[in-house]
């Protein structure tokens, strides 16, 4: 019986000692407790959670580029007879370039809209003189000649893009 009492008053001693030297451990702030600054983090951390929550939605739900609206009225101001001839001329164009020059993807053609004139004029001199081979644009521009490649240019990079 004895023993067993002894025993039990060790356990209890050892794990009284254990303990404590956890205790220590643990560092002991003095600060006292602030509701103010409790307030504060927790405020801060609502804040967090908002930007959190915005960028996993932002990321759930990309937005959706918005098309091109097509304005109404004349897209090229026509006051020179030059423009005047590159406009008409550009209806041939229309097909696959499109109306503003945007381009179009199921006819692989490329944006030209707004493009500078003097690379324009460039390519389709080197198009017509086969240096740049496309079979598809040349049945359109093979009848035509550096002044219409010129107007052409010309009105194409007045296109808005
Ligand atoms: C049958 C469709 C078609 C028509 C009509 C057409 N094009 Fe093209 N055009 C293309 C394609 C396709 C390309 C791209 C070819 C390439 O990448 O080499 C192109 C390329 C061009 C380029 C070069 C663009 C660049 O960034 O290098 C110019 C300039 C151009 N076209 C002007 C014209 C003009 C001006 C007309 C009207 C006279 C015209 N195109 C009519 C299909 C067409």
């Amino acid at each position: 019986m004895t023993r067993l009492v002894t025993f039990c008053v060790v356990l209890v001693a050892l794990i009284i000692a254990i303990n404590f030297s956890n205790y220590k451990k643990f560092p002991v702030s003095n600060e006292q407790f602030s509701f103010e600054k409790q307030e504060k983090i927790y405020k801060a951390h609502i804040v967090e959670m908002k930007e959190l929550e915005e960028m996993r939605l932002a990321a759930l739900h990309p937005v959706k580029v918005e098309e091109v609206v097509v304005p109404a009225g004349p897209l090229v101001v026509l006051d020179t007879p030059q423009l005047v001839h590159g406009s008409k001329l550009y209806k041939a164009c229309v097909v696959c370039h499109g109306k503003r020059g945007q381009g179009k993807k199921s006819q692989k053609a490329p944006r030209i809209g707004g493009q500078m004139a003097w690379y324009l004029t460039k390519q389709l001199s080197a198009m017509k003189s086969g240096v740049r081979v496309n079979k598809a644009m040349l049945p359109y521009i093979k009848k035509l000649g550096t002044k219409d490649f010129q107007d052409l240019s010309a009105y194409i990079s007045k296109l808005p893009w």
